[in-house]
C-alpha cells in the first residue's frame, strides 16, 4: 500500500499572517542538471518543522531529499508551515487551518518534532501534542510504520547484549486515528460522589481494524511472512473484536504466517528475544508504547524513521523521536532519524523507490566511515553534530553515481 501518487501542483494559498514564517524554495540544492529534462518529476513536499529540534533536522532531511531526488530526475517544491509550538505561538492554535489546508494540497508532508517545556501546562486544546493528532486525523492517516532495525554498525549500541540486539529487523504496524486516543466520551467530570474522575474509551469499529489489518498483511507478506497481533483480547471487549477480524482476514493471506500475542507478554518478548518478531500490528496506544521500546533495541530513538499512510491523499512522514527540548539549538541532534523518513517518503508517499534507496546507501555509508552523533557514539568512532553528520550524508549522496544523465 502507498499513499497516493499525486502529479498535479496545486499552489497553496499563504494569508499574510503566515508569510512571516512560511518559506518556499523550488530552488534545488547543488542539482547537477540546472535544466529539468521533459522526463523531470516535480512533487509538492509540505515541510513541518515543529519544535525543540525538529527545525534543524527537517532543513538536513530537506537537503538530502533535494539531492537525493536530484539524481532520479525528481524536483520538489517546499513549502514550509507551522504546527505544534510554533504555531501556538505564532497563530494561538497548534495546527493551523492554513497548515493542514497546504499539508492536504501536497503530494507528501515531512514533520520534524512538537512539544516542548513552554507549552507543558497548557491547556489540553492549546498543547502542541493536539496539532500532531489533529494533523494524522486531518491527513486520516491511519497506517503508521515504524520499523526498527539493528544495523550491524550500531550493534553496540543497543542496551542489550550483542547476540539479542543483532540482527534484529522488525516493522511495527501501528494504527492511528482511532482507539483511546481518539474515542468518545473522554473527559474529566464530577461523579455522583463528588469527586472527579478521568475517563477515556478504546473503541474499534470492524472497518478501522480491517483496513489496518490489510496493511499489515500486506507489509509482512513483502518482508517475511511473519505477523504477530498485539492486543488485550484477555480483558478488552475492543481487543476480543481486533483478534476476531485480523483472524477472520487471514484466510486472504494464506502465504503470511498469523500469530497473536497479549500486549504485557510482547513487551516483554521484545527485549527477551526481539528477532522473533517480523511484523507486528497493534492499535494506537499499545502501538505508541511498544515502538518506543522496538527503537531502543536499536541503540536510539534517534534512528528510527515513520511513515503514515491513508486509503488516498499525502503521507505524513517523521521520525519517532520527540522535540528534544534539552538539546535543541545545540547543533547535538541526531538527524538521521528524519534522513530516513525522507527515504520513507520517497518510498511510500511517492513511489520513488530508486531515490530512496540512495538516501538509506548514504546513511550507512556515514555510518561505516564512523561518523557519530552524541546518541549513538561509542568509542572509536567520530563525534559529530548534526549540521555535520548531515554534511556526511550529503556527501556520500553526492559520490553516488547519478542514474541515467
Ligand atoms: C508518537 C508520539 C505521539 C503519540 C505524541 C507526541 C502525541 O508519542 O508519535 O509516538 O502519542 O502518538
Ligand atoms: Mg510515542
Amino acid at each position: 500500500m502507498a499513499a497516493a501518487l499525486q502529479t498535479n501542483i496545486r499552489p497553496v494559498k499563504v494569508p499574510a499572517t503566515f508569510r512571516a514564517f512560511t518559506k518556499q524554495s523550488s530552488a534545488p540544492f547543488r542539482v547537477r542538471c540546472a535544466v529539468a529534462s521533459p522526463g523531470t518529476k516535480r512533487y509538492n513536499i509540505t515541510l513541518l518543522p515543529g519544535d525543540g529540534i525538529g527545525p534543524e533536522v527537517v532543513s538536513i532531511a530537506k537537503n538530502v531529499l533535494q539531492q537525493a531526488g536530484s539524481l532520479e530526475g525528481v524536483e520538489f517544491s517546499f513549502r514550509e508551515m507551522p504546527i505544534g509550538g510554533a504555531a501556538l505561538d505564532l497563530v494561538g492554535v497548534p495546527l493551523p487551518e492554513e497548515t493542514i489546508s497546504a499539508a492536504k494540497e501536497s503530494d507528501a508532508v515531512l514533520l520534524g518534532a512538537i512539544g516542548g517545556y513552554k507549552w507543558d501546562n497548557n491547556e489540553k486544546h492549546l498543547r502542541p501534542e493536539k496539532g500532531l493528532l489533529q494533523l494524522r486525523a486531518g491527513l486520516k492517516v491511519f497506517a503508521n510504520l515504524r520499523p526498527a532495525t539493528v544495523l550491524p554498525q550500531l550493534v553496540d549500541a543497543s542496551t542489550l547484549k550483542r547476540e539479542v540486539a543483532e540482527g534484529v529487523d522488525l516493522m511495527v504496524v501501528r494504527e492511528l486515528t482511532g482507539g483511546i486516543y481518539f474515542g468518545e466520551p473522554r473527559g474529566i467530570k464530577i461523579n455522583e460522589n463528588g469527586e472527579e474522575v478521568g475517563f477515556n474509551t478504546e473503541v474499534y469499529g470492524a472497518h478501522e481494524i480491517d483496513r489496518i489489518a490489510r496493511v499489515a498483511f500486506e507489509t509482512a507478506r513483502k518482508r517475511r511472512g511473519k505477523l504477530c497481533s498485539v492486543d488485550k483480547a484477555n480483558v478488552l471487549e475492543a481487543s476480543v473484536l481486533w483478534r476476531k477480524r485480523v483472524t477472520a482476514l487471514a484466510a486472504e493471506y494464506p502465504d503470511v504466517e498469523l500469530s497473536h500475542m497479549y500486549v504485557d507478554n510482547a513487551a516483554m518478548q521484545l527485549v527477551r528475544d526481539p528477532k522473533q518478531f517480523d511484523t507486528i500490528v497493534t492499535n494506537n496506544i499499545f502501538g505508541d508504547i511498544l515502538s518506543d521500546e522496538a527503537s531502543m533495541i536499536t541503540g536510539s530513538i534517534g534512528m528510527l524513521p515513520s511513515a503514515s499512510l491513508s486509503d488516498s491523499g499525502p503521507g505524513l512522514f517523521e521520525p519517532i523521536h520527540g522535540s528534544a527540548p534539552d538539546i535543541a539549538g545545540q547543533d547535538k541532534a541526531n538527524p538521521l532519524a528524519t534522513i530516513l523518513s525522507a527515504a520513507m517518503l520517497l518510498r511510500y508517499g511517492l513511489g520513488e523507490e530508486k531515490a530512496a534507496k540512495r538516501i538509506e546507501d548514504a546513511v550507512l555509508v556515514a555510518l561505516n566511515k564512523g561518523f557519530r552523533t552524541g546518541d549513538i557514539y561509542s568509542a572509536g568512532n567520530k563525534l559529530v553534530g548534526c549540521k555535520e553528520m548531515g554534511e556526511e550524508v550529503l556527501k556520500s549522496v553526492d559520490s553516488q553515481v547519478p542514474a541515467s544523465v
